[in-house]
């Protein structure tokens, strides 16, 4: 992240833009969203699907490199949520064009299960047809079912706030983000506790793969 702002050559404000899609293109206008979504299972990745995860994060995220830690949540990541979009028969769509990670996260004084929502990628021409809400949503579902209380992400509220996602305001993200992207850091409540805004307070404990300063700033 740090190289990209020499590589790119954009400011702070046009990378925030950049990293949570605000510039992406819409493609295939035509395609009805639900049907879209109907055509991809959304469930568990296999290990099989390993080469077309490594294939479709240099796509949704050209000048980005997360290849990295999406390859240390897959191999390392215990306990760690991995849904991909899938077609779900064999009609002509690629095997794969979506994938959402879920990492299990955990806060000091606290017992209650939380979970951080990151990366979450949908091949370019696939966008914007409900993929992306689908992954999301199921994996959502997946951990209130499992318990989970909360779920963060640092994206944007534009996007993210169709699901319920506010600015989070008492837990703090594992490194400190520029002002700007404050509002970027946000929480979703589940089941019970889902209540707006969260009651918890402190610093988010993150597992190994997200601890680099680099993944949390420009
Ligand atoms: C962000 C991303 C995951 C969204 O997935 P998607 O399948 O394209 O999104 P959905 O179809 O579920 O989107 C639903 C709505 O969210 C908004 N939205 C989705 N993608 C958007 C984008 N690229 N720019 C602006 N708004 C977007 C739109 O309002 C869209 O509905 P509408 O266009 O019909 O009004 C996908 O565009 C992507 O992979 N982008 C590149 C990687 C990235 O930025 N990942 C997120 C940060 S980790």
């Amino acid at each position: 992240m740090r190289h990209r702002r020499q590589v790119v050559g954009i400011d702070r404000g046009d990378w925030v833009r950049r990293r949570f899609a605000l510039f992406s293109r819409r493609t295939n206008k035509d395609t009805d969203p639900d049907m879209t979504a109907d055509r991809f299972d959304i469930r568990p990745s296999r290990p099989a699907d390993r080469a077309a995860i490594e294939t479709l994060y240099p796509q949704a995220f050209p000048d980005e490199d997360l290849l990295p830690v999406v390859r240390d949540l897959l191999d390392h990541g215990e306990g760690v949520l991995s849904l991909v979009a899938a077609a779900a028969s064999a009609e002509p769509a690629p095997d794969l064009v979506g994938h959402v990670a879920f990492t299990p996260c955990s806060l000091a004084g606290t017992a209650e299960r939380l979970s951080m929502l990151a990366p979450l990628a949908v091949a370019p021409a696939w966008q914007r047809q409900g993929l992306g809400r689908a992954l999301v949503r199921e994996g959502v579902r997946r951990l209130a079912e499992a318990g989970v209380t909360r779920v963060f992400v640092l994206g944007d509220p534009a996007y993210y706030g169709r699901f319920g996602f506010e600015p989070e305001r008492g837990v703090q993200p594992p490194y400190p983000l520029p002002e700007e992207w404050h509002d970027a850091w946000q929480s979703l409540g589940l089941g019970d506790t889902g209540r707006p805004g969260s009651p918890l307070r402190g610093t988010l404990a993150v597992p190994e793969p997200w601890r680099q300063p680099a993944l949390w700033a420009p």
